[in-house]
């Protein structure tokens, strides 16, 4: 077998510090909108990651220059001529549907494919289509592709009837080249909303209410790059500290923005865990038991995240009690439920709910990661699981964490990353030292 896979030893308390990446969830509509600027942007704080190389691709194959060195991508737009996001982009990453707010706005024409295959179940896009219809993009599907045009965009008072947060961006990037105003009700409130906000107004748009559930967005502004720094990732933050909770210790995080992180704080404290906060800096201690949480049900922000749901079932698997989750954002995303029971844990599913009961502990098993945060739940439970697990599907983890094996290993937990065999032959050598 060549595909890579991390192994985890586990089953002791963590302890050390470490600094969290920059966000993916921010940093991905950050290089789309970089489409809407004359002039360089400059990203800094991007987390290295492929979902982060399949964007810069993308933004090559519509006429820009990004480069990325270390952790700073820089993208100039060189030709505005390019308007189609190539089918096997889109598969190649469901963020893709970011680009066609940018693209709109600043080409008023837009021809993609379905963004790919749906790990969380369906991820449609009625909802970004009906929103550029709204601001006059004429859509029309044929031989697979959708195409969008627009003599051009009108500002136009949009209501959405479920705040996403992918629709939230597209109509921020829309509108800051439309005519006149656009006022977006029930929008999405999620951070990584006001940071692209926040971005688009150093640039020069004008964009009043990101953060709240009424944006308004006044357009016609011409747009030049800046230098940006991308926010801390809350949900890689919250992974780590899952891990923390899971196998007990104390870890120091460095480099988080613990008000976005209240709803994921409040249950970890509700678990049993201890925290502190100081400026940038989250610390946990979990030396006592952990606790069952009657009920946690996923919200949009400040709601408890979707994306940090799988990761609390991995602590709650060994909390004595029994907790119940229920997942109200996406249809499919208890895939990584049926992994922890081989590690021992006791869960039933049903629908979208799922009921833990606590077991005194897990142990190492060989897993798969289903999707990106179910992966990292499993490495979070193999961190407090008694012995070895073996994590496969890794190109999941590595469209969200940056360095994730020696992030562990900082933490106290030794993860290795190889091949089966070549792991299998390090293991077995070292052991034959020993004796
Ligand atoms: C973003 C995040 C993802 C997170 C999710 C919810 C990024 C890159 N991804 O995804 O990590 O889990 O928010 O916090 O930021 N919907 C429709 N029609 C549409 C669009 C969405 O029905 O056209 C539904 C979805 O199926 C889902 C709900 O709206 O049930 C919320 O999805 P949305 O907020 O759009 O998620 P994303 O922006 O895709």
């Amino acid at each position: 077998m060549t595909e890579e896979i991390l192994k985890i030893s586990g089953g002791r308390p963590l302890h050390g510090e470490i600094s969290v990446q920059g966000a993916k969830n921010s940093a991905l509509p950050l290089m789309a909108a970089a489409l809407l600027c004359e002039g360089e942007t400059v990203l800094t704080n991007v987390p290295q990651l492929s979902d982060v190389y399949a964007a810069c691709r993308i933004l090559n194959r519509l006429g820009c220059r990004s480069t990325a060195e270390g952790n700073t991508i820089r993208i100039v737009r060189e030709s505005a001529e390019l308007y189609e996001i190539p089918d096997e982009d889109m598969r190649a990453m469901r963020s893709s549907i970011m680009f066609l707010g940018p693209i709109l706005g600043s080409m008023k024409r837009c021809t993609l494919t379905m963004p790919g295959g749906c790990e969380l179940g369906p991820r449609p896009i009625n909802l970004h289509l009906d929103a550029m219809r709204a601001m006059g993009v004429r859509i029309r599907e044929g031989a697979g592709r959708i195409f969008c045009t627009a003599e051009k965009l009108t500002g136009a008072k949009i209501h959405l009837p479920i705040p996403s947060v992918g629709v939230t961006e597209n109509v921020l990037m829309a509108g800051v080249y439309a005519e006149g105003e656009t006022v977006l009700t029930n929008a999405a409130c999620e951070p990584e909303i006001t940071d692209l906000a926040n971005f688009l107004n150093q640039c020069g748009a004008e964009i009043r209410g990101a953060g709240t559930h009424t944006v308004v967005i006044r357009g016609g502004r011409k747009l030049r790059g800046t230098e940006y720094r991308v926010m801390p990732d809350r949900i890689a933050a919250m992974s780590y500290l899952c891990a923390g909770a899971a196998a007990g210790g104390e870890i120091c995080l460095k480099d988080t923005a613990p008000d976005d992180m209240k709803s994921c704080l409040d249950v970890l404290e509700q678990a049993g865990c201890r925290i502190g906060v100081c400026g940038d800096r989250i610390f946990l201690d979990r030396t006592g038991p952990l606790r069952s949480i009657s009920y946690i049900r996923t919200m949009p922000y400040p709601g408890f995240p979707t994306d940090a749901q799988a990761l609390i079932s991995a602590v709650l698997c060994t909390a004595s009690g029994t907790s119940m989750l229920e997942e109200t954002i996406f249809e499919n995303r208890f895939k990584h439920m049926g992994e922890l029971a081989r590690m021992g844990a006791d869960i039933r599913v049903s629908g979208r709910t799922a009921v833990i009961t606590g077991v005194s502990k897990l142990h190492g098993a060989s897993v798969t990661a289903m999707d990106l945060r179910g992966g990292a739940a499993l490495a979070a439970a193999a961190a407090g699981a008694e012995g070895i697990t073996y994590l496969s599907g890794l190109h999941h983890l590595d469209r969200g964490y940056e360095h994730f094996a020696e992030t562990f290993n900082s933490l106290g937990v030794l993860t290795e990353r190889g091949t089966f065999s070549a792991l299998e032959h390090t293991f077995s050598a070292a052991n034959a030292k020993k004796c």
